[in-house]
């Protein structure tokens, strides 16, 4: 009588969260399956009710990643507000009939920062570059950490302009500071002491028009790519920032994920070496 779970994308081969799951399961004690499944770009859905009615009940629960975050949101029957805020759900949990969605992608930056880094947000200048799913997914879980600012950078500027207009002003959130959405030639003259990488340009190893003045002494350069070293990485390294790739937010994330499923937060920093390892 194993609980099933699954992560669906695609493509899917290169997850490493059923590795990360199952490092949780044999820490906790836990029996769990979890498995990837490959889903086609019109069937994300049905993949994931084919899953349900196969597990017979012992379906609990799905990550979601690229390209499906959205149509989660869409498929999920309840969602957390964090998960309303990301406008995207990474993590599916299936009750009595109910698909609940949530967002731990946030979440697992933020503990990235604070306990793998000793990378506070609180009462920092915080930049972060990019206005896509990936930046939207992390915004209210760092304002909910108090910075002294957030500055929304993007290519696109209207992206940004926009982004952080709808941030500005969430209904009932106890957010002090609103955030500022600016072009890259915005950031001329402007420094900060954490810098988060949330475009795609890694990816191509596309290299981003961005002033190395913008890394504040003592700054802390966050890619949110990981398994390569991205430009963004080079130029923070040879601007004398202390650089992370992503990998910590995707063991944290999965944490936060398995906590919600399993009721049991295992311990992160065992699984983060033998990643690295
Ligand atoms: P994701 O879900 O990964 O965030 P996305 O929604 O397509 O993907 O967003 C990609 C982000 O990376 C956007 O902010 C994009 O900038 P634009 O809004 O101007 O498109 C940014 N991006 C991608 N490639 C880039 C590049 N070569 N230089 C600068 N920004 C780039």
């Amino acid at each position: 009588m194993t609980d099933r779970y699954a992560v669906f994308g695609n493509p899917i081969g290169h997850s490493q969260s059923p590795r990360i799951h199952a490092l949780f399961a044999a820490q906790t004690g836990q029996d769990i399956c979890y498995e990837a499944i490959l889903a086609e770009p019109d069937e994300f859905a049905t993949a994931v009710n084919a899953f349900i009615a196969e597990g017979k009940g012992l379906a609990r629960g799905a990550n979601v990643t690229v390209p499906f975050k959205e149509e989660a949101y869409r498929l999920a029957t309840r969602r957390t507000s964090r998960a309303e805020a990301a406008g995207a759900v990474n993590t599916l949990s299936f009750e009595a009939g109910a698909i609940i969605g949530d967002n731990t992608d946030g979440a697992g930056l933020v503990r990235d920062l604070k306990h793998n880094l000793g990378c506070d947000p609180t009462g920092r200048r915080i930049l972060l570059l990019g206005a896509g799913g990936a930046a939207r997914g992390v915004i209210l879980p760092l304002l909910l950490e108090n910075p002294a600012e957030l500055v929304i950078a993007n290519r696109t500027e209207d992206t940004a302009v926009r982004l952080a207009l709808e941030f500005g002003r969430l209904p009932g959130c106890a957010v002090k500071v609103k955030p500022e959405g600016i072009g890259f030639p915005g950031l001329a003259g402007r420094s900060f002491d954490l810098v988060i990488n949330a475009t795609s340009a890694g990816l191509s190893n596309a290299v981003l028009p961005t002033p190395t003045s913008m890394f504040a002494p003592d700054c802390v350069a966050y890619e949110m790519v990981y398994g390569r070293e991205t430009p963004f990485m080079l130029q923070a390294r040879a601007a004398g920032a202390r650089v992370a790739d992503g990998l910590g937010m995707l063991v944290e994330q999965a944490a936060e994920s398995f906590f919600l499923w399993r009721g049991v937060r295992p311990l992160t920093a065992p699984v983060l070496a033998a990643m690295n390892a």
